[in-house]
Parts: structure tokens; C-alpha cells; sequence
């Protein structure tokens, strides 16, 4: 063959070549394996699909938008059968493993056998996850093995028009899962069958926070319903695996709101997680393990997720410091924050950075939260006020570990000073109340329970004085009668001599 006609055969092999692809249907991704799950029909090929289009089956109509039906599955993937007949009988045969209707409770172990641990082509090809396990393994999972109307694959994915997860249209996308989830969480009666208790406001609060108002707006970042409950393992809410138990809240909110680059295009801090942490509350909850402290959703609702506004701020904070709240709302200053719209608390302790509060919190020195508004001079009638509340506190504060350093020197020096130190304790509980009944931001009423404490400090303080001068006397005494037995003992001495010299001399 000379090299021309070599030319031709091999333009003529090439042309054949495209003429087979394309007319030939295209090839199934993967090689067909012995179970009936991942026989993989030829889409053209299906003559399940041929026959039930023709019937109109409604599961045909949204089928050739199914990733199932893209990647080259046919209906007998799922449901078995013999697709290559176009016989009703031959190819919808159950001794050859058709199956029907499907059990709602076998559609995990169904879809489970590609999304499953199983190893299977189709799992190797896709770098499919198991799916189906996590399912099983958490809340949903237990709903579903206790009845049929428990949540399944089905619930969230659909069927026979299965969408990939990022696919804006997908019911499981972040612009749709809320509305998905709420078909069964906002509906009180299927959720009474599973636990009667179990709020159904989830999705009515989830649309007035932050995250909700944002995402109907078509914003997909803002945190959806599995930003925090997760997606197929959910636990539930008080199980500590939760991403929503109270110690591992803080951490999902952080997974967004620390996150610098996610947040950028938000005009926000993403510094609450990082001060929060180093807080009085963050240390108690995360460190100590103390639920009774908030984690990031007791300040800021679960599903309501707002900044609590300055109307609300009191209320919230007084969830769990009541008599703070109460003695604030009595106070003068209620009228005054609420007119310049002012959130309560958060303006003498902050909000995520809560500290342990100091005495030098009632002062008008500069930058100190009174200074915002009182001034130190004569033009402020409440600054006399102010300076004696903070000298009531001091004399209880100060004054106590003035008389415990006292007491401590009475026992070095060896005298009981027990009781008096036992009697402090109660001038401690007065301090503790004093700290609190501050809020009322009125003298005589920081008085009435400063008082007792203040009495008992200088009973403390004088018992210690007492027994220091007490030793000092008893020192002195002691030396007075050493000294008179030294004097006694050398006359004695010398009487004896002298005894003793008549003695001899006689
Ligand atoms: C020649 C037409 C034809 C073919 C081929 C065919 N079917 Fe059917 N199929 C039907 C008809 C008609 C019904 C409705 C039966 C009824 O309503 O009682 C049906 C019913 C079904 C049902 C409903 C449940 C049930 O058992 O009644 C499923 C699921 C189903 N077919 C799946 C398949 C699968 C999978 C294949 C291929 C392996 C297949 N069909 C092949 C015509 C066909
Ligand atoms: C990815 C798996 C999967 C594939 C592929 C699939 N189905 Fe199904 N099909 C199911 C599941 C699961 C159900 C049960 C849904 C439910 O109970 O909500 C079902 C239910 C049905 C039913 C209703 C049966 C009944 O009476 O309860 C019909 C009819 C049906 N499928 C036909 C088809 C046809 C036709 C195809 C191909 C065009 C197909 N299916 C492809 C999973 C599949
Ligand atoms: C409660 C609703 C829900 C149920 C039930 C559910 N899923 Fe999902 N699934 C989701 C959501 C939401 C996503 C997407 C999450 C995301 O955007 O990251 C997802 C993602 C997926 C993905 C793609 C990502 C991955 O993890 O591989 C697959 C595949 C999947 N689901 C299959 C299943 C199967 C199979 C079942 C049943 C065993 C199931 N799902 C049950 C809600 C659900
Ligand atoms: C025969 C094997 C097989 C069965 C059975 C099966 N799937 Fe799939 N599924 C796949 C493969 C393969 C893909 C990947 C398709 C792709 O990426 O193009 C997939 C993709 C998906 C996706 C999209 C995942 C993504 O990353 O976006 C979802 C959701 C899904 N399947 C849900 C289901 C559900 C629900 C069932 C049961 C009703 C089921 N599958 C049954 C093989 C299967
Ligand atoms: C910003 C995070 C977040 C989002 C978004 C969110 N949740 Fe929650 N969810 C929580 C927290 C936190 C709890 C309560 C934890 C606790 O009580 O300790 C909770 C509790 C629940 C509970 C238990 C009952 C209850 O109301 O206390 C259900 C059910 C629930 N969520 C479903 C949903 C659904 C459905 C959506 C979407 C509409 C959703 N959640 C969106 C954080 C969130
Ligand atoms: C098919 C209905 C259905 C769908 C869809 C559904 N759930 Fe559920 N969910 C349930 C049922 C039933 C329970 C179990 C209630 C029980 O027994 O305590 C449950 C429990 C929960 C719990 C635990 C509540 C608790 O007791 O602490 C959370 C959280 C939850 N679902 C979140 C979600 C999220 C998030 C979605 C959407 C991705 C979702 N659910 C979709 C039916 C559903
Ligand atoms: C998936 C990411 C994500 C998660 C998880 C998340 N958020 Fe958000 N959050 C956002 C985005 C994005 C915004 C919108 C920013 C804005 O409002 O400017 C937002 C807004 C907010 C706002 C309103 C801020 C403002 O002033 O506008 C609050 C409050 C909030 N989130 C609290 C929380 C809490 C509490 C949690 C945990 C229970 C949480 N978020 C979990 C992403 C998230
Ligand atoms: C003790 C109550 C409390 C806790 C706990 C709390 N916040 Fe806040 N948060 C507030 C208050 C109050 C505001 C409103 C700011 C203001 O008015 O001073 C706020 C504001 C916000 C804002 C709006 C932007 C900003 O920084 O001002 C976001 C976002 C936010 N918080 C997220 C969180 C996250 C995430 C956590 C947990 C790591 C958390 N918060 C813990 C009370 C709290
Ligand atoms: C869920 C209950 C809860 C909420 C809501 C809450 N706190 Fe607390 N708070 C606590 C607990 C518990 C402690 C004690 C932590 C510890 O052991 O150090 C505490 C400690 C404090 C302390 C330090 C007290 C001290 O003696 O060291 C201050 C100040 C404080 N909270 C102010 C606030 C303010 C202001 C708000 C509202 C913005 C608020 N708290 C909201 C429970 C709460
Ligand atoms: C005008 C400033 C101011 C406001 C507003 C304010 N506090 Fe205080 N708070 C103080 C001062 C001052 C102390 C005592 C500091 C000290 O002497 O140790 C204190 C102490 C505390 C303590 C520690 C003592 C205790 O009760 O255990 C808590 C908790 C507290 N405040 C909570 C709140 C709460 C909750 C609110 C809102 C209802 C609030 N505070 C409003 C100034 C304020
Ligand atoms: C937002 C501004 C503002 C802040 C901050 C503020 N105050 Fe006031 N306070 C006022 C105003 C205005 C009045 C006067 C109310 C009136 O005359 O009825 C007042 C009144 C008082 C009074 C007089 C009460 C009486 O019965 O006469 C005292 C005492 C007082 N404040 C103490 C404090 C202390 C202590 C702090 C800091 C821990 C503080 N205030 C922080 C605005 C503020």
C-alpha cells in the first residue's frame, strides 16, 4: 500500500468511527455486577422506561433530569427487573428480583446499596459517601425504624427526578432545605405522632432571624437548617454529639462567624467566638462544663439568631440574672437607656467579653462606663451618689480584706480567732448581695443591704484588734511576773544561803 492510499483507509476508519458515536447511545459508565442495584441499564435501552413513558407513568415525567438517569442508570437500578424486555410480564418478573412497591423503611438499605459502605462500581467510580449509615445512625434514623412515616431519603432528595446537592433547584440546596425540612418539623400533627413536646415553630422564628430574612432573599451563605443540626446524622438537640448541645454551639456558630473570608462581604465583627471564649460565661460553659452559663444561641434566640435589640437586651440577660434585671428595671436609669434606645447591660458589662465585675465599675473616672454620662464635677447632682455607692462597696470590700489579713496575724501570733472569722463569711454573702442590689442604683437601698455586712466587718475587725492587743498584754503580763518569780527565786536563793551560813556558823 503506497502512502496515499494508506491516507484514504485511515480517513475512512476515522469517518466510520464518528459515524458508530453517534448513533450509539452513550455507553453505561460501569461494567454491570452481579447485583440488581448496579446493573446498570442503557437509558435507550430501557425498556422500562420506554414502556412507562408511553403509559405516562407521572414517575417518567421528571426521570431524564435524575442524576440516576445522567451518570446511565435505568429504572431497574432500583426496583430490578429485566429492562432489555419490552414485555410487562417478562421484564417486571419478581423471581428475578423485580420489586414494586418499596417498603418506606427499606429505602436507606435500597439507596444505601450505592450510598452505602458497601463496596460497589458505582461507589469507586463517584467516590460515593455512606450515607445511608449516617442516616440510620442518628434521630432520623431512630424515627424511621420506629414507623413508616419516618424521615428517609426520599423525604429530603424526592424521587425519579433526584438533583446533584449543589443544584440550585435541589430541595436540599441551601436556597430550599429549610422549606423541606419544615414540610414535616412545621406540620403539628405529624410531629405529635413522634413527640408531642417537640416545638413546630422552627421554621416561622428561622424566617425572622438574620439567617432567614437573608436566605429568602436568595443570599445561600447565612446559616440554613444543617449549618447546624448537620444533615443526615442529626441528633438530637440535648445529645451532646449535637452540633447544637450547649457546649459545642458556640464552636458551629464559629464555623461562620470567626470565619474571616466567608464573612467578608458582611459588614460585621468576627471577633464574638475569640472574646466570647475568654469570657465569664465562654470559661463556665466551655472549661467548667457549666450549663446553667449561655452559649451564643441563649443570648441570641435558636431560630430567631438576631442581635438582641436594646428593648430586649434586660429581659435576655435577666433570663438568668433575675434580681439584677428586676432592680435595674426599677432604677433610674431604665427611662434614660430606653430614650437613647441604650442596651441595658451590655452598656456597664459588655456583651461577648463578660468579665468578672469590679468595684472601680462604679467610678467616674475617665472611659468607665459611668463617664459616659455622669461627669465628676458639681454639674452632676448623682455624683456625690455615685461616690458614696462606691465607698459603701469598698468599706465592705476593702474592709474585709483588711480584717481577714488582721485575723490571719492574730493566728500566727497563736490566738483563736475562729469565731470572728466564721462571723466574716456573713459579711461576704453581704458583699455578694451588695453587688447585685447595686443595680438599683439608689444609696439608701445599697445601704439597707450593705449594712448588716458592714456591722459584721467591724465586729470582725475589732474581735481581731482585741486579740492582737490581748497577746501584747498577755506578753507584758508575762514578763511583769517573770520578772517578780526572778526576783522571788533569787531572794529565796539568797534567804537559803543566809539559812545556810547560820547553819554553819551555829
Ligand atoms: C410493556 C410495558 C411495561 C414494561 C416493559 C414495564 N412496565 Fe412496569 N408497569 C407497567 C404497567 C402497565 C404498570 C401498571 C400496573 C398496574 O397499574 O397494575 C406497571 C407498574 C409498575 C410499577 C408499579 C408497582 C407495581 O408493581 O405495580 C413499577 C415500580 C414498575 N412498573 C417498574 C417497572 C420496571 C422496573 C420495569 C423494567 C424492569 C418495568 N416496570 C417494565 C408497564 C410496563
Ligand atoms: C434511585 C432509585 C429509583 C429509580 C432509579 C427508580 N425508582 Fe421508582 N421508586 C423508587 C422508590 C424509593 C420508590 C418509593 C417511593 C416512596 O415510597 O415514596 C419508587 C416508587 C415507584 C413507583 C410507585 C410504586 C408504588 O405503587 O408504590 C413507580 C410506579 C416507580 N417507582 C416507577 C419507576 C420507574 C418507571 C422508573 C424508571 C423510569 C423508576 N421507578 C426508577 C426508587 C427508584
Ligand atoms: C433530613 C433530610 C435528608 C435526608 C433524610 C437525607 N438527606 Fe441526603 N442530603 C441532605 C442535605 C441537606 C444534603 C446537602 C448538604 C449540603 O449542602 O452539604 C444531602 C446530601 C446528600 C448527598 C451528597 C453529599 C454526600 O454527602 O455524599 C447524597 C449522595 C445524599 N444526600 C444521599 C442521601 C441518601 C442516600 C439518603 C438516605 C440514606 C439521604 N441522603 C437522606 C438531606 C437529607
Ligand atoms: C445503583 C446505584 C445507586 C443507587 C441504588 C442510588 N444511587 Fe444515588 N447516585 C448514584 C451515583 C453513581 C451518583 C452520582 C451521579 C453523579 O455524580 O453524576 C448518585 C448521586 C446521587 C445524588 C446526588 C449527589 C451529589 O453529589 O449531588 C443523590 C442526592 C442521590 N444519588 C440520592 C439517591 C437516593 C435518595 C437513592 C435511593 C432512592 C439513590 N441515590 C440510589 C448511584 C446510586
Ligand atoms: C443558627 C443555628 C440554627 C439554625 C439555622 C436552625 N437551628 Fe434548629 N436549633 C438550633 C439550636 C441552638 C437549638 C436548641 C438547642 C437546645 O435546646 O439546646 C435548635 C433546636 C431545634 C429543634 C429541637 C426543638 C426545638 O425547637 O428546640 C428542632 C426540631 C430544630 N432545631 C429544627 C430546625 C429546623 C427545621 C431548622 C430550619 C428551619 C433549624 N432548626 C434551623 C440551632 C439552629
Ligand atoms: C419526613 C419528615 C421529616 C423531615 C423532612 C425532617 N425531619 Fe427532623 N425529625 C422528624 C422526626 C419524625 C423526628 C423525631 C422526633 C422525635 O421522635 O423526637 C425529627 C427530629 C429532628 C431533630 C431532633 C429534635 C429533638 O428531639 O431534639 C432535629 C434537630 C431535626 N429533626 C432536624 C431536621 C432538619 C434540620 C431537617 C431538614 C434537613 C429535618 N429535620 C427534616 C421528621 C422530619
Ligand atoms: C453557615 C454559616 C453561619 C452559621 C453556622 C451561623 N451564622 Fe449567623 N450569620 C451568617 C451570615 C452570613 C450572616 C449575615 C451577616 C449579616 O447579618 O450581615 C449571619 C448573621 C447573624 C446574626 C445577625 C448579625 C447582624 O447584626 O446582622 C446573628 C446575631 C447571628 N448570625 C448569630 C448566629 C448564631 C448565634 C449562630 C449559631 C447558633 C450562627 N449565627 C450560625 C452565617 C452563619
Ligand atoms: C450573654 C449574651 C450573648 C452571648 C452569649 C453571645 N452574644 Fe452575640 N450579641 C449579644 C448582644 C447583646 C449583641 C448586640 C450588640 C449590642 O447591642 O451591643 C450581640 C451581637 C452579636 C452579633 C452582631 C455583630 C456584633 O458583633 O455586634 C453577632 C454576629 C453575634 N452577636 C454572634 C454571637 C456568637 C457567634 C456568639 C457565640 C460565640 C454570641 N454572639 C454570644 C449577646 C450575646
Ligand atoms: C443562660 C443564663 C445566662 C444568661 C442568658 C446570661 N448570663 Fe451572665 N452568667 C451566667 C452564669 C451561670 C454566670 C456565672 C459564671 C461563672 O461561674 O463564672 C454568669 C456570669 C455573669 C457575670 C460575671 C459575674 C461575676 O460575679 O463574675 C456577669 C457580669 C454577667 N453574667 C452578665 C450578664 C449579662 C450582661 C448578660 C446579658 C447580656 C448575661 N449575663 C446573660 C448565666 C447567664
Ligand atoms: C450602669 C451600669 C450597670 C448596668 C446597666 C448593669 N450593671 Fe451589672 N453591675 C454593675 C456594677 C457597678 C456591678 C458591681 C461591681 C462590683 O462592685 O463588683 C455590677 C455587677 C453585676 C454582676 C455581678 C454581681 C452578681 O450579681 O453576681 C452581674 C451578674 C451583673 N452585674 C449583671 C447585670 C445585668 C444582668 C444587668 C442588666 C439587667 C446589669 N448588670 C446592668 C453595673 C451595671
Ligand atoms: C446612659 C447614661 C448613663 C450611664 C451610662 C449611667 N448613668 Fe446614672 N444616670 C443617668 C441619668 C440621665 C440619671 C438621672 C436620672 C434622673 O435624674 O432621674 C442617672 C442617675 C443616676 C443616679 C442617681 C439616682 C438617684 O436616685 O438620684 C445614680 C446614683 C447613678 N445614676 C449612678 C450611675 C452609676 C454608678 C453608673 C455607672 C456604673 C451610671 N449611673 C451610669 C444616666 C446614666
Amino acid at each position: 500500500m503506497n502512502a496515499r492510499a494508506g491516507l484514504w483507509v485511515l480517513l475512512g476508519l476515522a469517518l466510520a468511527g464518528l459515524s458508530i458515536a453517534a448513533t450509539t447511545p452513550p455507553a453505561p459508565v460501569t461494567a454491570p455486577t452481579a447485583t440488581a442495584s448496579s446493573v446498570p441499564a442503557p437509558r435507550a435501552q430501557d425498556q422500562c422506561f420506554v414502556c412507562h413513558k408511553e403509559i405516562d407513568s407521572p414517575e417518567t415525567r421528571t426521570w431524564e433530569t435524575d442524576v440516576h438517569f445522567v451518570a446511565g442508570m435505568g429504572c431497574a437500578s432500583c426496583h430490578g427487573g429485566d429492562p432489555t424486555k419490552d414485555d410487562e410480564e417478562a421484564g417486571m418478573n419478581r423471581a428475578i428480583g423485580y420489586k414494586g412497591k418499596i417498603r418506606k423503611a427499606d429505602i436507606p438499605g435500597l439507596c444505601g446499596e450505592c450510598h452505602g459502605a458497601k463496596h460497589t462500581t458505582w461507589r469507586e467510580r463517584y467516590k460515593l459517601t455512606d450515607v445511608a449509615d449516617s442516616l440510620m445512625a442518628g434521630v432520623h434514623g431512630q424515627a424511621l425504624r420506629e414507623s413508616d412515616k419516618g424521615p428517609q431519603c426520599v423525604s429530603c432528595h424526592g424521587v425519579h427526578g433526584i438533583l446533584h446537592v449543589d443544584d440550585p433547584r435541589a430541595p436540599v440546596g441551601p436556597l430550599h432545605v429549610a422549606q423541606t425540612c419544615a414540610n414535616c418539623h412545621s406540620n403539628a400533627k405529624y410531629m405529635r405522632e413522634f413527640d408531642p413536646r417537640l416545638p413546630v415553630d422552627q421554621f416561622t422564628k428561622y424566617l425572622t432571624s438574620e439567617h432567614g430574612k437573608r436566605n429568602a432573599g436568595g443570599d445561600p451563605k447565612p446559616a440554613t437548617c444543617v449549618s447546624c443540626h448537620s444533615n443526615h446524622t442529626i441528633y438530637k438537640v440535648k445529645d451532646p454529639r449535637s452540633p447544637v448541645y450547649a457546649t459545642k454551639a458556640p464552636a458551629t456558630c464559629a464555623k461562620c462567624h470567626a470565619d474571616v473570608k466567608y464573612m467578608a462581604k458582611y459588614d460585621i465583627p468576627t471577633d464574638q467566638y475569640d472574646k466570647y471564649r475568654k469570657s465569664r460565661h465562654g470559661v463556665a460553659l466551655l472549661e467548667h462544663f457549666d450549663l446553667s452559663a449561655p452559649a451564643c444561641n441563649s443570648c441570641h434566640g435558636n431560630h430567631g439568631a438576631l442581635p438582641p435589640g436594646s428593648a430586649d437586651v434586660v429581659a435576655i440577660c435577666g433570663n438568668c440574672h433575675q434580681s439584677n434585671a428586676e432592680l435595674f428595671q426599677k432604677s433610674p436609669h431604665k427611662d434614660v437607656f430606653a430614650k437613647k434606645k441604650l442596651p441595658g447591660c451590655v452598656v456597664c458589662h459588655g456583651n461577648h467579653d463578660i468579665d468578672a465585675p469590679t468595684d472601680a465599675l462604679v467610678s467616674l473616672a475617665p472611659r468607665t462606663p459611668c463617664a459616659k454620662c455622669h461627669r465628676a464635677d458639681r454639674s452632676d447632682r448623682s455624683a456625690p451618689t455615685i461616690a458614696s455607692l462606691h465607698a459603701v462597696l469598698d468599706s465592705l470590700h476593702a474592709g474585709q480584706a483588711e480584717t481577714l489579713k488582721l485575723l490571719d496575724r492574730a493566728e500566727q501570733l497563736g490566738m483563736d480567732v475562729s469565731d470572728a472569722r466564721y462571723d466574716l463569711k456573713g459579711a461576704h454573702q453581704a458583699l455578694v448581695e451588695s453587688r447585685v442590689a447595686i443595680h438599683s442604683f439608689r444609696l439608701a437601698e445599697l445601704r439597707d443591704v450593705a449594712e448588716p455586712g458592714i456591722v459584721i466587718v467591724s465586729a470582725a475587725h475589732k474581735s481581731a484588734h482585741d486579740a492582737i492587743h490581748e497577746y501584747y498584754f498577755r506578753r507584758k503580763g508575762l514578763a511583769v511576773s517573770t520578772l517578780i518569780v526572778t526576783l522571788m527565786a533569787i531572794l529565796l536563793y539568797l534567804k537559803i544561803r543566809d539559812i545556810d551560813k547560820e547553819a554553819r556558823k551555829g
